[in-house]
Order: C-alpha cells, then sequence, then structure tokens
C-alpha cells in the first residue's frame, strides 16, 4: 500500500515559521511511515508594502501550494504567522481558492493541523489556530491538534512558544528571536506524532 502524502505549507517572512517547517518535516520522515513534500503560501502584498517591510524574497526552490496539490495530499500541516491575532492574508487568500475543493467535498475526511509564530508571548498562537479551525470545519477536515504531548510545553523555566494547538516560536517584535532548542523540538515532536497518527488512520 502506497503510505500516505503529507504536505507541510508555511508562510514566512523572516524565516522564524520556515525553521519551524523545516523541524516539521524532520519529523515527518523520521519514522518513515508517510511521504512528505514541503510548500508554501504565495505572497500577495504589493511591492512597496513588502519593501516597507524589508522581507527577503521567497525561497524560490519552494513550490507555492495550489487547491490541486492539497486536495491530491492525505493530510497537511500549515506553517502560519500571526497577524492580529490571525492567519496572514496569504494563507486566507489560499483558502478562499479552496471553493471548487469544497463543492466537491476533496477535503473531507483528509486530517491537518497548525504550527505558529508570534512576536510576543500572548500574542495569538491559539487564537491564529482557532480561526483557522473553521476552514478545517467547513471542509470536513479532521482536525489533529498536538495536545500537550511533549514535555516543553509546560516549561516554564524560559519563553517556550507553542501549545496543545500546535509548535510555536516567539519571534520578538524585531524578529530578532530565532527558534530555540525547545521549540525547536516540540515542532519535530510535532511532525513526528502526526505522522504516526495519519499512518494509523491509512492503515
Ligand atoms: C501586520 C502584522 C501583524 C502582526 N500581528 C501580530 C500579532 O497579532 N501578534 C504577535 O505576536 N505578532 C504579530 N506580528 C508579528 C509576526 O507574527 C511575526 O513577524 C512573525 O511571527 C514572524 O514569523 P516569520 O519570520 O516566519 O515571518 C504581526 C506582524 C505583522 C507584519
Amino acid at each position: 500500500m502506497a503510505k500516505p502524502t503529507v504536505i507541510v505549507a508555511y508562510y514566512s517572512v523572516y524565516g522564524h515559521v520556515r525553521k519551524l517547517a523545516d523541524k516539521i518535516v524532520e519529523g515527518l520522515n523520521s519514522a518513515g511511515n508517510v511521504d512528505v513534500k514541503l510548500y508554501q503560501f504565495k505572497e500577495n502584498l504589493p511591492e512597496d508594502v513588502l519593501a516597507m517591510f524589508k522581507a527577503p524574497p521567497q525561497d524560490p526552490e519552494v513550490p507555492f501550494l495550489t487547491p490541486e496539490i492539497l486536495g491530491e495530499a492525505d493530510a497537511f500541516l500549515m506553517g502560519i504567522p500571526t497577524r492580529y491575532g490571525s492567519m496572514p492574508a496569504q494563507v486566507k487568500a489560499f483558502w478562499d481558492s479552496t471553493g471548487p475543493l469544497w463543492s466537491t467535498g476533496k477535503l473531507v475526511g483528509k486530517m491537518g493541523g497548525f504550527f505558529f509564530s508570534t512576536a510576543s508571548q500572548g500574542g495569538g498562537q491559539e487564537t491564529t489556530a482557532l480561526v483557522s479551525l473553521t476552514n478545517l470545519i467547513h471542509h470536513g477536515i479532521i482536525y489533529v491538534p498536538l495536545g500537550y504531548t511533549h514535555n516543553n510545553l509546560f516549561d516554564l523555566s524560559e519563553v517556550v512558544g507553542g501549545s496543545a494547538y500546535g509548535a510555536g516560536t516567539v519571534a520578538a517584535g524585531d524578529g530578532s528571536r530565532q527558534p530555540s532548542v525547545k521549540e525547536l523540538e516540540v515542532a519535530e515532536h510535532q511532525g513526528k506524532s502526526f505522522a504516526a497518527i495519519v499512518a494509523k488512520y491509512h492503515s
């Protein structure tokens, strides 16, 4: 039997979510029970706004996620940097282009989860998850949360992003903080545990 296909799709201006995505891919690949593909969400901000943000160009090596590609996958994890406690327009624009998938029920019964980055603690990782959930629910997608399945999520000795909703990092207002060892451990763990759940569901 073919292994289930898992897509990791991220949007990342300054690289924090991308670093989590790469760790999640490592975790997904570690047990060898799923096929993994990395995609990114397409930028849709005007050039002058991107220049104001000092946004580097998107990685030319990573293909853009399309509704057709998502429709062919068995499961996905989406990496979402918070915007005002919610998902960025780039991710929302993607969901808004999935009407044909919705009208044909193409995503019903697939599995999905999320991971996050915010500037600050309490900046909205969980609200971003909750806002994103409506897309899964309306498509009939099974939400796979992380749960409190990694000890780092209980660690109060330092800043540790992420929660029961998914791995996360805290980037600081100027983006100067990089994903920590503990945050990257949680990301890798999320990939591994998601792969196990998807593989079990498909066995
Ligand atoms: C328009 C805008 C809105 C933002 N809103 C929030 C917010 O509500 N809470 C927060 O903690 N960070 C907020 N941020 C900071 C981003 O979440 C942060 O830049 C991002 O997580 C960094 O991830 P990246 O390097 O992968 O792009 C906002 C950033 C922008 C540009």
